[in-house]
């Protein structure tokens, strides 16, 4: 699967700083791929990266010098280092080691990959690769968090063998999903880009699970990832929509384009989605707690002596896209809902697009390998009155851009 030269990155200046790991040698790879995906390349070496691969790989696969240092007196006078920073439309660190990472979320600027990621406006993307327990360290993982929080892209790691024997969360992911990754979250390359499917619509996404509190420490959830809700946001910004994003809690970033709202509960997100109306399409991929607990205990709740089980209240939530499907004021030109079933998927996913009042519903089979919930993967299948379409297993990305296309379709096909 690989990002066709007409997508997302096509003329994207794309700079690749490559860190110090064994992982290095991939990133060969990956600049062939951005390069068939249509973006023009820079490489920035530190000295680790040297010590894998040489500059003169990079050279010959992008077609221009890698950058190496920032005391290069001649490379200096053909691009300056802070012209290179302005030059790039997007940065990528590709493999982003511990050090790197570390170095990044704080701001150093000690060599030449870190200052021209600090010297930068381009949003960043890094893809770490290291040793599972460098990976899962405490430093490491408060270090990718503060780079998150400043809606750095995080691509990966993969789970599966490492290069010292071992094996855990720490592989680079292969060159074909960055790109498809880096192409999911990029924006339009120019302002001359002709227009998107979804120009001029405003359109409102809930993504992720719903958290109902039952005290100060405990809540009801689901395992939702929201990953399927980000991707569909990120791809009807780029279809040029406006687009709102209500997400429960996740520790996805931001799409670029999208304004995001974030919640907690299945009240909060049916108040935030009714904040953002009027709208021209509703989106809703949220996987909305159906019940809630009817009392918030705001003590903690004790054990008490001798008691063996403990009854929870729930009650019902509201169900926030039949409403919104019932709100003629709101503007509404499409209403997609989700459906994750475990059997029975066509007859589930057709009477709920009746009693939800729907206009596409899109179902997928939960509990199968390689899709639903948690994973990065899934197939699925559209729902409409008199239609519907197979979507065959695909990476979520991609999936992602397939539906807004059937929105699109929908659109323009017929109205409410
Ligand atoms: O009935 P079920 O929960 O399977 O329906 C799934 C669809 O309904 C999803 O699109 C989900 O976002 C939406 N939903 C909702 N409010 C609820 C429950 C589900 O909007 N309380």
């Amino acid at each position: 699967m690989s990002v066709p030269a007409s997508g997302p990155l096509q003329g994207q200046r794309i700079l690749l700083c490559v860190g110090g790991g064994i992982a290095a040698y991939k990133a060969l790879e990956l600049v062939r791929r951005l390069r068939d995906a249509g973006a023009a390349v820079q490489v920035a070496m530190t000295a680790g990266a040297q010590r894998f691969v040489t500059p003169l790989s990079f050279q010959a696969l992008s077609g221009h010098p890698a950058r190496t240092t920032l005391w290069d007196e001649g490379a200096e006078q053909a691009m300056g280092h802070l012209e290179l920073a302005r030059w790039a439309e997007r940065i990528v660190v590709a493999p982003a080691t511990a050090d790197l990472l570390a170095r990044l979320a704080h701001g150093q600027a000690d060599d030449l990959v870190t200052t021209l990621c600090l010297a930068s406006t381009a949003p960043l993307a890094v893809v770490p690769a290291m040793n599972h327990r460098m990976w899962q360290h405490p430093a490491t993982v408060a270090n990718v968090a503060l780079l998150r929080s400043r809606g750095v892209q995080v691509i990966g790691p993969d789970d599966g063998p490492l290069a010292e024997g071992e094996s855990g969360p720490g592989r680079l992911r292969e060159p074909d999903a960055i790109v498809v990754e880096l192409a999911a979250f990029a924006v339009p390359a120019t302002a001359t880009a002709p227009p998107g499917l979804l120009q001029g619509l405003k359109v409102v996404v809930s993504a992720g699970p719903t958290y109902e509190d039952l005290d100060p420490v405990r809540y009801l959830g689901n395992r939702s990832s929201g990953k399927m809700g980000f991707a569909v946001a990120a791809s009807a910004a780029r279809q040029g929509a406006q687009v709102v994003l209500v997400a429960g809690p996740v520790h996805l970033a931001t799409p670029p384009g999208v304004r995001r709202v974030d919640v907690r509960s299945a009240a909060q997100m049916r108040d935030a989605v009714a904040a953002a109306l009027p709208a021209d399409i509703y989106i809703g991929a949220a996987a909305v707690a159906d019940y809630t607990p009817r009392a918030y205990s705001p003590n903690k709740i004790k054990k008490t002596a001798g008691g063996q089980t403990l009854a929870v209240d729930l009650v019902r939530t509201p169900d926030i896209l039949s409403e919104i499907a019932d709100r003629h004021d709101a503007g509404l030109k499409l209403v997609v809902g989700f459906a994750a079933e475990t059997d029975n998927i066509a007859d589930y996913a057709r009477s709920k697009l009746v009693a939800k009042r729907l206009d596409l519903i899109v179902a997928n089979r939960v509990g199968v390998p390689g899709a639903g919930f948690e994973s990065d993967d899934n197939a699925m299948t559209a729902y409409w009155p008199g239609g519907e379409r197979d979507f065959p297993p695909a990476p979520k990305l991609r999936l992602a851009d397939d539906l807004v296309h059937l929105v699109a379709e929908r659109l323009r096909g017929d109205t409410r």
